[in-house]
């Protein structure tokens, strides 16, 4: 659906990191996972920017300002309406699970905070890996403890945690799951694959219509077969598509 949604909270949480929360009646049908396409004032394309939280009737997500697009929604106030399209995508699979780890990288951290609150609302062991640059880029450790993850942390520079890749602190912890739903970099997501027999990738494309039209968010998997990112995924499973 297409909605002008009202911005009940826009704040600074990182380094040239935003946390929004938009009011909205697309709550019934979002899923963790699933993203949102916001038509920021000004900017011809919609930008993407996935589902951190869902709440009764408000959507949060969590993005960082790398271009012109993100600049004009971080300086967009409380109280002012924005039109997004959405929910859109494959989420995460919500299953009965014993135990899930969530593995994120930077700005891939975001969906996999809803997606540890419906695991955890399901009593489900829930590991949380997280990998920065540093200790200064770090968001949202506190939170994920207080839906009673385990949280682990790796920084490539040594700051905080693990010293290195997310892979690193994974295995210092032994950390090991039958189920990994990951969200990153895509050498992240690569190592993830080539490491662990099973789980699932969720992707970044740049992208167009959002719904399956235009093909300009493909990939292909082995045989050459296309998928697209915006509705086919963004949530693969491991090997289900080539990572270059
Ligand atoms: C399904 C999906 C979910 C996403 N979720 C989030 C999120 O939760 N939080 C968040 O901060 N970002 C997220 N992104 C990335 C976000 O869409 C881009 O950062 C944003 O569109 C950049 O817009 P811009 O106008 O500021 O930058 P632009 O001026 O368009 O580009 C600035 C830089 O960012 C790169 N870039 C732009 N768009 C993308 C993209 N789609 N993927 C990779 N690199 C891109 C460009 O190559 C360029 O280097 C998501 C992307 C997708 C496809
Ligand atoms: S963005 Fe148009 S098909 Fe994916």
């Amino acid at each position: 659906m297409v909605e002008n949604t009202k911005i009940i909270k826009q704040e600074q949480i990182g380094v040239d990191l935003y946390r929004m929360e938009l009011q909205t009646s697309m709550t019934n049908q979002a899923k963790p996972g699933q993203f949102i396409q916001i038509q920021v004032p000004g900017m011809y394309l919609r930008r993407p920017i996935s589902i951190s939280e869902i709440k009764k009737d408000s959507l949060v997500i969590i993005y960082k300002v790398v271009g012109q697009g993100t600049k004009r929604l971080s300086e967009m106030e409380e109280g002012q309406t924005i039109n997004v399209f959405g929910p859109l995508g494959n989420g995460f699979p919500i299953e009965q699970r014993e135990h899930v780890v969530l593995v994120g990288g930077g700005v891939g951290v975001p969906p996999l905070y809803e997606t540890a609150k419906q695991y955890r609302a399901q009593n489900t062991k829930v590991d949380v890996v997280l990998g920065f640059n540093d200790k200064e880029q770090i968001f949202y450790e506190e939170e994920f403890i207080k839906l009673g993850c385990s949280v682990s942390i790796a920084t490539m520079d040594g700051s905080q945690g693990t010293k290195g890749t997310v892979i690193n602190a994974l295995k210092e912890r032994n950390i090991d799951c039958d189920c990994i739903l990951s969200c990153g970099p895509l050498p992240m997501l690569k190592a993830l694959q080539n490491t662990y027999p099973n789980g699932y990738i969720s992707l970044e494309a740049r992208m167009a219509c959002g719904i399956g039209a235009c093909m300009g968010c493909v990939v292909k998997d082995q045989q050459g077969h296309a998928y697209r990112v915006c509705k086919d995924g963004p949530v693969f499973p491991f090997g289900k598509v080539v990572l270059s």
